[in-house]
């Protein structure tokens, strides 16, 4: 797919407040430090579209980006975010529950995992979480410049044989460096015939 266009549309406190939900939609979303900001100013080639970064948040923002007038990219900051209190942290949860649970026009939450160290409990169980709430997910490894082929493998195995314990099938999974543009391709074109499929409901 190539981008011709990205608009920021708006950043949102609930489900309520999003954009009418007639488009098909993708959520990004992953840990804090995870590569989140990184990816996808990769995936749509713009520098500082996503800038949710410094922003450690009392409110949960959903922040919503049209692409080639055709999607939505939806930038949704870290769960479990360390630096928030254990009351904000079960506000933020339930805010995204209700949004990834209820949101109509949700294709897929794409989960950001590190692919540097091995899988995190909070990765684990948010998957999970999604799993159990009948939300379709895929995962994105970030950051394998780092580690050599091999240890990404390893971790990428570690997270496997951890989700298998709860996932009968696993969820599609990508390896990306916003560093080298690894994964660009597979994750748009992944995107791409997701959207086909949501368009070819509307008209049956
Ligand atoms: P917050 O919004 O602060 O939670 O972080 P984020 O998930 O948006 O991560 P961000 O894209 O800001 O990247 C965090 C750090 O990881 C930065 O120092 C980036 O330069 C680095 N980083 C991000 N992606 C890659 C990558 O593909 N390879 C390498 N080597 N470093 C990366
Ligand atoms: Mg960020």
């Amino acid at each position: 797919m190539e981008i011709k266009q990205v608009k920021f549309v708006k950043s949102s406190g609930s489900l309520k407040d999003c954009p009418p939900a007639k488009l098909p939609e993708y959520v990004f979303t992953g840990r804090s430090n995870v590569g989140k900001s990184s990816l996808i100013n990769m995936l749509v080639k713009r520098n500082e579209l996503a800038r949710t970064s410094s922003n450690p948040g009392k409110t949960i923002t959903i922040n919503h980006f049209l692409v080639n007038d055709n999607w939505y990219l939806v930038d949704l900051p870290g769960y479990g975010y360390a630096r928030r209190s254990r009351t904000l942290r079960n506000q933020w949860e339930l805010a995204l529950e209700e949004f990834v649970k209820n949101r109509e026009n949700l294709q897929l939450v794409f989960v950001l995992v590190d692919s540097n160290i091995p899988p995190q409990k909070s990765d684990v169980e948010f998957i999970n979480h999604l799993a159990e709430w009948g939300v379709p997910c895929a995962i994105i490894f970030t950051k394998t410049d780092r580690l050599s082929q091999h240890k990404v493998g390893v971790n990428v195995q570690l997270m496997k044989k951890e989700l298998l314990n709860y996932w009968e099938e696993l969820p599609t999974m990508f390896l990306s460096s916003a560093n080298k543009k690894r994964g660009r391709a597979e994750v748009l074109s992944f995107i791409e015939e997701c959207n086909a499929q949501f368009f070819d409901t509307l008209k049956k």
